[in-house]
């Protein structure tokens, strides 16, 4: 792709801010708007919403003044998607790309998939979601499987103290905090889960392998006393941490494995132990264990979220309509940007 591409961000919140500081200055990519779900940052300038000096582009919510500006892409991390929001954008033409949780296009339902597919088609569009996992973590795992002459089961693990993430909305919605007898507990963790029981399919189709079904499973850690996050409180006795899997299942075995252990703090039990990181594993012939570590101030992961996203816009753009994901696109990668 030889023009530059003109980008609209959609939404500054932690994942946003990281995406938008990552295309100032983009060999590629051109910022043109951006779109402000929060009312106080409607008229401000991105740059100031986003940590860095002013950049001349101001937040706005008027959807027609964004498409006006002929966006090549959008890129679309709001906190929950918005479906009326992402409609009018695809059909109008304009490619997505997007943290969220649709890789294959399931993670939001069957119904929703139909939608934003049929909008793809009318508007010659294409809808892609990544991020770090689910994202980019199975990607490095696809390709690690290149050097087995035979795989048995495929594991992705992300083992992480996530408290520095500081999101009380999402942490709640995952069940944090909540009683571990609390039947809701589960159902919040599950349904927070969408993403990878939407990847397990990507992973599955990607290596020729036919499932019977995705399961779930998960256990509870407990605050040891009351967890002051600053954001947050976590109280004694209540949920601090998750360790937990989606499976692929085939013939009663858990063969592709989406796992985490995400935890608020040290102080609860059971105190899990955490790589910082991914662990990839593949057994087979040969067997082979990938590391995966952001290194220094971006164990946030606000960064290695948004910019497998951000990178793939030139990719997006360039793919036929349709919802795609990371077998209908040439390799992601930060082109342009090796800046020693
Ligand atoms: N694939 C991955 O690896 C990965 C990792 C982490 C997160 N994610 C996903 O990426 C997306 C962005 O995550 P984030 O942590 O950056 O989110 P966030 O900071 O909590 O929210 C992003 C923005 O969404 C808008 N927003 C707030 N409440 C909303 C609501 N109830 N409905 C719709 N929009 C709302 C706000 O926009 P304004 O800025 O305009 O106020 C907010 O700043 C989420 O869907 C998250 O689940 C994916």
């Amino acid at each position: 792709m030889s023009r530059r591409l003109r980008v609209v961000q959609w939404t500054t919140g932690k994942t946003g801010s990281a995406a938008v500081r990552g295309m100032v200055g983009h060999p590629v990519l051109d910022l043109v708007g951006c779109y402000a779900y929060s009312p106080d940052k409607v008229g401000r300038d991105v740059g100031e919403l986003c940590g860095i000096d002013p950049i001349g582009i101001t937040s706005t919510d008027d959807i027609d003044a964004l498409l006006a500006l002929q966006p090549d892409c959008v890129s679309y991390m709001a906190y929950r998607p918005n479906f009326d929001h992402l409609e009018r954008i695809l059909e109008s033409g304009v490619n997505v790309v997007s943290t969220m949780y649709m890789m294959a296009g399931f993670g939001y339902g069957e119904q929703a998939t139909h939608r934003l597919r049929d909008a793809c088609l009318r508007g010659g569009s294409s809808l892609y979601a990544s991020g770090i996992y689910p994202g980019h973590a199975p990607m490095v795992a696809l390709a690690a499987s290149a050097m087995c002459s035979r795989v048995e089961r495929l594991s992705v693990l992300e083992s992480l103290d996530i408290s520095g993430y500081a999101n009380e909305q999402m942490f709640r919605a995952q069940g944090f905090d909540l009683d571990p007898d609390d039947p809701a507990a589960r159902e919040a963790c599950e349904a927070s889960c969408g993403s990878f029981k939407d990847q397990i399919p990507v992973l599955a189709n990607a290596l020729g392998l036919r499932l019977d079904g995705v399961g779930f499973r998960v256990e509870f850690a407990t605050a040891n006393q009351d967890t002051d996050l600053g954001y947050m409180t976590v109280k004694k006795g209540r949920i601090a941490g998750f360790k937990g899997t989606v499976s692929g299942d085939k013939d009663g075995r858990s063969l592709i494995e989406c796992s985490f252990v995400w935890k608020l703090g040290e102080d609860m039990t059971p105190n899990w132990p955490v790589t910082h990181g991914y662990v990839i594993e593949l057994d087979g012939v040969p067997g082979v264990r990938v590391r995966l570590e952001p290194q220094g101030d971006h164990l946030d992961g606000t960064v290695t979220t948004a910019m497998p996203a951000v990178n793939a816009i030139p990719l997006v753009c360039a793919a036929p309509p349709g919802i795609v994901n990371l077998m209908d696109l040439p390799l992601v990668r930060a082109a342009g940007q090796f800046r020693p």
